[in-house]
């Protein structure tokens, strides 16, 4: 067994054995998607094989890491190839649904990056398409495969704190200081909305516990960063949302803000239950929720179930595996280990969440808020689907 580049001080990370029938992965869009071309060296049911961008700087880039990949500009030629079983689309948001499309067309299944798309057409282009070749597709919703996420999900699956049904409210936030984007993508500006940009993150997290969202009632406003970038819609936004039968949960975006990284993370997951109370963080990747801390009890008199919060913190055991030891955010693990999954459930044939109609459905979620916050009005969810095709 090999270890990827070790660097000292760190965890090394092993090189897995490739699974017989490891699917070959063709990336499209070498930014992001970069990332995931590196990452794939930690899986064992997928292995990258091609490369695609439009700009020749990322293609060299990408070679340059790389050599033993195909790289090409051009999207129909990565699609042609034999080895390609799976395309993973990093491209502009709008952008997505058309290469969600041609890769379906052409019999591949898909990892989109979020948001997986950003138009009504597009979601029930993209609905229509894969049920019609028979594809599959998962979102790459990456905050849920961060190590204290999973470890979240693993407890309450579990049964801790009262399980998946005893979850009485879920919060979630992500707020990220964009303006450097904008420099970087000027796409985000005028092509997208951050109703899908950024709140497919929190949104995806309070659909992943509160299952099939009803209502969502929406507030949002351009903050003077945004507006200072020329961004067509808004970049603040708070969500109440709520289900058929009465749960409810909480989202909320700012993604033009001065940020204070100690005192909140960017992307935050807070599970209420009734037996207990959790807390997963980007990217500090700690997972803070209530005891019973370890040892024995003290003559205090206090239950030590509910006195003690445990902070179990993974930033140094796996920052390597998670950030490469790059910028503290990089999402090295969370794209391998979605790869990983999704391929995985590929060979075994078992369902993967978030899937092509989950996906879909989170989109019109995403676009209630937008629709909401346009409308200052609730907006039910039910029309949108019926509207796609779900
Ligand atoms: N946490 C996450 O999962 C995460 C983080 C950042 C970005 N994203 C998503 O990733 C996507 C890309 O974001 P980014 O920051 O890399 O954007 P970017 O603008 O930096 O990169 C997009 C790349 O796609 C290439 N491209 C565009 N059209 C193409 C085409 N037709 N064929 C080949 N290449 C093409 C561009 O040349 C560019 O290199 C967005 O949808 C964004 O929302 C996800």
């Amino acid at each position: 067994m090999g270890f990827i580049e070790h660097i000292p001080g760190t965890r090394p990370i092993p090189i897995p054995e490739r699974h017989p029938e490891s699917k070959g992965v063709g990336v499209l869009g070498l930014h992001e998607g970069r990332t995931l071309l590196l990452a794939m060296e930690r899986c064992s049911s997928v292995h990258a094989v091609a490369g695609c961008d439009l700009n020749e700087e990322k293609l060299a880039a990408s070679k340059g890491e790389r050599p033993d990949l195909f790289f090409t500009p051009k999207y129909e030629e990565m699609l042609g190839r034999d080895d390609v079983d799976l395309v993973a689309i990093y491209t502009p948001d709008a952008h997505h649904g058309d290469h969600i499309c041609k890769a379906f067309e052409a019999g591949k299944d898909v990892i989109v990056t979020k948001p997986i798309v950003n138009s009504l057409e597009d979601a029930a282009r993209i609905l229509e398409t894969g049920r019609r070749c028979g594809r599959r597709l998962l979102v790459g919703q990456s905050s849920r495969f961060f190590e204290p996420f999973q470890r979240q999900r693993r407890d309450l699956e579990g049964g801790k704190f009262g399980g998946l049904c005893g979850i009485e409210l879920v919060d979630a936030h992500y707020i990220h200081r964009m303006d450097w984007y904008y420099r970087k993508s000027p796409w985000a500006t005028t092509e997208t909305d951050w109703a899908f940009l950024g709140m497919s993150h929190p949104v995806d997290l309070v659909r992943w516990y509160l299952g099939r969202v009803a209502e969502v009632s929406a507030y949002g406003r351009t903050s003077a960063m945004g507006a200072e970038h020329g961004l067509v819609g808004r970049d603040i936004y708070v969500v109440n949302l709520t289900t058929e039968d009465g749960r409810i949960g909480r989202a909320m975006g700012h993604y033009g803000c001065h940020e204070l990284p100690r005192a909140r993370n960017c992307i935050e997951l807070m599970l209420y239950a009734s037996g207990g109370t959790s807390l997963a963080q980007y990217h500090d990747m700690r997972y803070v929720h209530s005891g019973p801390a370890g040892g024995p009890a003290v003559p205090t008199g206090f239950d030590p179930a509910e006195m003690a919060e445990v902070v179990e913190d993974y930033l140094y055991a796996g920052r390597q595996y998670y950030f490469n030891s790059e910028v503290h955010g990089m999402h090295y693990g969370e794209f391998a280990n979605y790869a990983e999954y999704f391929g995985r459930s590929l060979i075994d044939g078992t369902d993967a969440s978030p899937g092509l109609e989950e996906g879909v459905e989170t989109y019109c979620v995403m676009e209630a808020v937008k629709r909401s916050a346009q409308r200052r009005k609730p907006v039910a969810i039910a029309p949108l689907l019926k509207e796609v095709g779900l």
